[in-house]
């Protein structure tokens, strides 16, 4: 196969323009950056929890190359906006901070249980990924972002695809019914909005010396990020939770959890635009 993946060079760079570019995208942004920076740690996990299934480890391998590559880019992007930034200097203090127990080694298995688990758990983070850069791309005016961010948008679609057919293909052997399936996509959406990303926005943005404080620092994330979703967005992430736990989308349930989905959305970010204020 001669997939050409897009590079950091070949970017618009000389069409930055930092008069584009609020406060508060950079800082989401910045954040975003060290997520994705620190996928490297996690394909070594899945690696692990996969030990006899060499395709997958090197399709995660490869997954992982593409995610660090969006931490880099995005990372370059913000070290340009603001160059009193650093994309080394935030991830060690992110790397310090934040390590989840799963990787630290120990057990082959999956936190998730089985490795159809660990699949639909893997399917709910490119879900977050793929609607979240499509929808920072389709409300961001700089062309470098932009850019950036429908090219990683494209990426995670494909990582979706990845850990979706991979999950079917573990469904033959494996019994986790639509249900467990739900439980786990859910139980994986609550933990992003808990602690990766609450860490992540305040190793990003904190003053130095200025301690963590999560509930804070979730708060300040979790405002600025919804604010950029449109219902279209929400629509395309629901569909693809439905198609991961093996419900049809389209239904009335698909129909009823968007606007579940929206109406959170909206009560949330007017809720911490107010507690801003
Ligand atoms: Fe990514
Ligand atoms: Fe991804």
């Amino acid at each position: 196969m001669t997939y050409q993946h897009w590079t950091i060079e070949s970017l618009p760079w000389s069409q930055l323009d930092p008069a584009k570019v609020g406060p508060d995208l950079l800082k989401v942004i910045k954040a975003a950056a060290l997520v994705e920076y620190g996928a490297d740690a996690y394909a070594e996990y899945l690696c692990r929890v996969f030990q006899d299934d060499p395709g997958f480890q090197a399709a995660a391998r490869q997954w992982a190359v593409e995610e660090v590559q969006h931490g880099k880019a995005l990372g370059l992007w913000a070290e340009k906006i603001d160059p009193s930034w650093s994309l080394e200097g935030a991830m060690a203090k992110f790397r310090a901070g934040y390590t989840p127990e799963h990787f630290l080694g120990g057990p082959a298995g999956s936190v998730r249980g089985s490795r159809s688990g660990e699949m639909v758990a893997r399917c709910m983070v490119e879900t977050g990924t793929s609607s979240y850069y499509s929808a920072i791309g389709d409300s961001c005016e700089e062309p470098v972002l932009k850019e950036i961010c429908k090219h990683i948008a494209a990426d995670e679609f494909r990582h979706y695809k990845l850990f979706y057919d991979t999950l079917n293909r573990y469904l033959e052997k494996e019994d986790l019914g639509r249900l467990k399936r739900l439980k786990v996509a859910l139980g994986r959406i609550a933990e992003s909005e808990d602690d990766e990303l609450s860490y992540a926005y305040y190793a990003a943005n904190a003053a130095e010396g200025e301690a963590y404080d999560r509930q804070k620092s979730n708060r300040a994330y979790v405002s600025r990020a919804y604010s950029f979703y449109r219902p279209k967005h929400l629509d395309r992430a629901v569909a693809m939770i439905f198609k991961a736990c093996g419900f049809k989308p389209h239904s009335l349930a698909y129909k009823l959890a968007t606007r579940v989905a929206w109406w959170q959305i909206e009560s949330q970010t007017k809720k911490l635009q107010k507690m801003a204020a």
